[in-house]
């Protein structure tokens, strides 16, 4: 099968690992180029890929590629994005996908009748814990409740977008993948603490059948917790992301005599995983596995949610 010729645009943080990734795949990737704007990244990276092509602008490789990585500030991810899908390049976006609905639905205008490839950078999907529970959130006898906490210390990165783009989005995204209920009503609150964007955000949102889901993000918190909670009839499933491990308390016993079971789940390379499928999609012409769609409602989440923040009012759900 021929490879795929690819660019990873942004050598920062995350650029970094993304073209660990590519290399890894060599197999199925050829990779052509590292697009950086800024000279520091580009020093790094070809002292880091002595192999590849190292330039500042997408526009000198375009006609190289077949595929792109996107892994540049949220607030460029738009016209990136856009002048790919014009050329008709595969595209793997970071997340968030765009910076708001208005840009989502541009993008879904230059994306109709594209051959193409778009994958959405979700990588929290990724989790095994998932494979192991989704089954069992979507068949939950409603009404039952969400609480995700996903807090951590201050770290001084993505401090160009607030704390709902940069680490809500993933909470819900993962609220639209796992629960059959969809949200109708998000309200939210913030505070302003170390930047000029929102640094901690509190969101409820009301799902489908009295479902509920309470939403913590912060990034000037005093620990890091990555949690999700379910709280039904059944009982409660807590996944805790950082350690692996799921915690279950149902009704009854469990066989040994406990009433908390607790059950460790293997720790993935989401980022390979999100490669692997990203390939896979391109060279057999199947659909992404977190495709447009994903990418747009996860973007009008948090366009309702920073509506919600900034009017302080309550503010209607309307998915793709
Ligand atoms: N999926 C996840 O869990 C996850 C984790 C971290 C970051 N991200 C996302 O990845 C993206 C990048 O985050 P980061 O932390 O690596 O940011 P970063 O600031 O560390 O890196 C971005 C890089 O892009 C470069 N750049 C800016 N504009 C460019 C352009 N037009 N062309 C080429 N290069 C350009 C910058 O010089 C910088 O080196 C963000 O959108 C963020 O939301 C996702």
């Amino acid at each position: 099968m021929k490879k795929v010729r690819v660019a990873v645009l942004g050598y920062g943080h995350l650029g970094k690992w993304h073209c660990q990734k590519v290399e890894a795949n060599k197999d199925v990737a050829d990779f052509v180029a590292i697009v950086e704007k800024f000279p520091a990244g580009q020093e790094a990276a070809r002292a880091n890929h002595p192999g590849v092509k190292v330039v500042s602008d997408i526009s000198e490789v375009m006609s190289e590629i077949d595929a792109a990585f996107v892994v540049t500030p949220t607030s460029t991810h738009f016209e990136l994005v856009k002048l790919l899908l014009e050329n008709n390049k595969s595209v793997f976006c970071e997340k968030p996908l765009c910076s708001n609905d208005n840009e989502g639905s541009k993008l879904l205008e230059v994306a109709k009748n594209k051959n193409v490839v778009l994958q959405v950078g979700h990588s929290e999907r990724f989790h095994e814990a998932w494979e192991k529970l989704r089954g069992r959130f979507q068949n939950l006898t409603p009404p039952f409740t969400v609480r995700i906490n996903r807090v951590a210390p201050f770290k001084g990165r993505a401090t160009d977008v607030d704390v709902v783009q940069d680490l809500a989005i993933h909470d819900l995204d993962l609220l639209l993948y796992l629960f059959k209920q969809k949200p109708v009503q998000v309200a939210a609150h913030g505070y302003k603490i170390r930047t000029t964007n929102w640094d901690h955000a509190s969101i409820t949102v009301s799902m489908e059948d009295k479902c509920e889901a309470l939403v913590v993000v912060g990034r000037n918190s005093s620990k890091e917790v990555r949690e999700l909670e379910v709280i039904s009839k059944d009982g409660m499933i807590t996944v805790d992301l950082f350690a692996n491990k799921i915690y279950e308390a149902t009704s009854s016993k469990f066989e040994d005599g406990t009433f908390v079971k607790e059950e460790t789940y293997a720790k993935r390379d989401h980022l390979l995983l999100e490669h692997q499928n990203f390939y896979r999609s391109i060279q057999t012409s199947q659909p992404a596995i977190i495709g447009l769609k994903d990418g747009l409602n996860a973007v009008h989440m948090v366009d309702c949610t920073l509506k919600a923040m900034d009017l302080k009012t309550p503010v209607q759900v309307k998915l793709g």
